[in-house]
């Protein structure tokens, strides 16, 4: 491969807020590089059903603002196979794309790095999703969109909460990672959370409840990851609530956590990541992913970006103990 003049992009795995700008500063870094840039909608099902089409400066007019992702997503399992990968390789092949963006989570990075190493395709990743479960970035496109939408949230519910004197318990996405768990729940004052990386005693969460209870805390919340070892927020307030009596209320936040317009950090760093992708595809930094550490950019090789990191500061459990008293 010698010159890039032409590269797809398509967004994958969960939508993420922050997704648009990011299209939006692949498609005008490129094109200020002199290179066009293809949409593939619905993310790999668009390639092997050859879904791709221009995408010119107008086209990503006013989408800054906008949640969600205009050339639309999906999680497909054909890419997980060879012969998938194959119809990819040819419809890029039949367009003349030169190289391939992909805007996604763990599970696009998987796929990236399997096209790459197979079909030595240049390919680099952004990483879009809202859990920030992504090794070699601090930062993942849709996280912080993610976790003002909980807080958000969660300060709602803690108006109700006091007004009762109620124990809620509030659920929120993750998947395997408690990130946002942890970082929603020191932010909302939450009086505990339940995450994987943690193993946590429900004996422990409910002492902690009850003498709080006892210097006249009016309302309690548990933050819960939906991934924690007892389950969701279901079960957790179904566990409490049997070892204590108490009414508990649970909500799941859900896939609410994943809309909504993105937040200034988020625009900034689609945008940033966006255009150093593109500049990242000039310097042939090829099956690599983009990321920030320490507020420098960074290109990590896939095969070490899909690796799982523990994230979870101790620092922070230690914070958590101290201000939630
Ligand atoms: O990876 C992003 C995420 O929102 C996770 O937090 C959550 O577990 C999962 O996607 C939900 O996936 P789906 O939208 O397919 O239900």
């Amino acid at each position: 491969m010698t010159e890039i003049k032409r590269i797809a992009v398509l967004t994958s795995g969960g939508d993420a807020a922050g997704m648009n700008p990011c299209i939006r500063s692949v498609v005008r870094t490129a094109m200020a590089h002199g290179i066009d840039t293809y949409g593939v909608e619905y993310g790999y099902q668009g390639l092997i059903d050859n879904n791709i089409a221009h995408l010119n400066s107008r086209a990503v007019s006013g989408i800054i603002n906008r949640g969600g992702t205009i050339l639309y997503t999906a999680r497909c399992k054909e890419f997980a196979e060879s012969k998938g990968r194959e119809k990819a390789y040819k419809n890029l092949r039949k367009h003349k794309v030169d190289a391939l963006v992909v805007i996604g989570g763990d599970g696009s990075y998987t796929g990236a790095e399997e096209f790459y190493r197979e079909m030595r395709f240049p390919v680099i990743c952004i990483p879009g999703t809202i859990d920030n479960d992504i090794a070699g970035t601090e930062y993942t496109i849709g996280y912080d969109t993610a976790v003002n939408v909980a807080v958000e949230a969660i300060d709602k519910i803690r108006d109700t909460a006091t007004s009762h004197g109620r124990l809620f318990v509030v659920e929120v996405m993750g998947r395997h990672a408690g990130y946002i768990a942890l970082e929603v729940g020191i932010a909302a004052g939450a009086e505990e959370i339940i995450m994987p990386e943690v193993p946590a005693d429900l004996d422990a969460i409910v002492d902690t409840i009850e003498s709080g209870r006892a210097r006249g805390k009016r309302s309690s919340i548990i933050v819960v990851a939906e991934g924690s070892q007892f389950g969701g927020g279901e079960e957790v307030a179904k566990m409490i609530e049997g070892k204590t009596g108490y009414t508990i209320r649970y909500t799941i936040l859900g896939h609410m956590q994943r809309g909504g317009s993105p937040t200034c950090r988020e625009r900034l760093m689609a945008s940033r990541f966006g255009y150093e992708a593109v500049m990242g595809l000039l310097t042939k930094r090829y099956g690599t992913a983009v990321g920030i550490m320490k507020g420098e950019i960074t290109y990590t090789p896939l095969a070490d970006a899909i690796k799982k990191l523990p994230r979870i500061r101790a620092a922070d459990l230690a914070m958590l103990k101290a201000l939630s008293k």
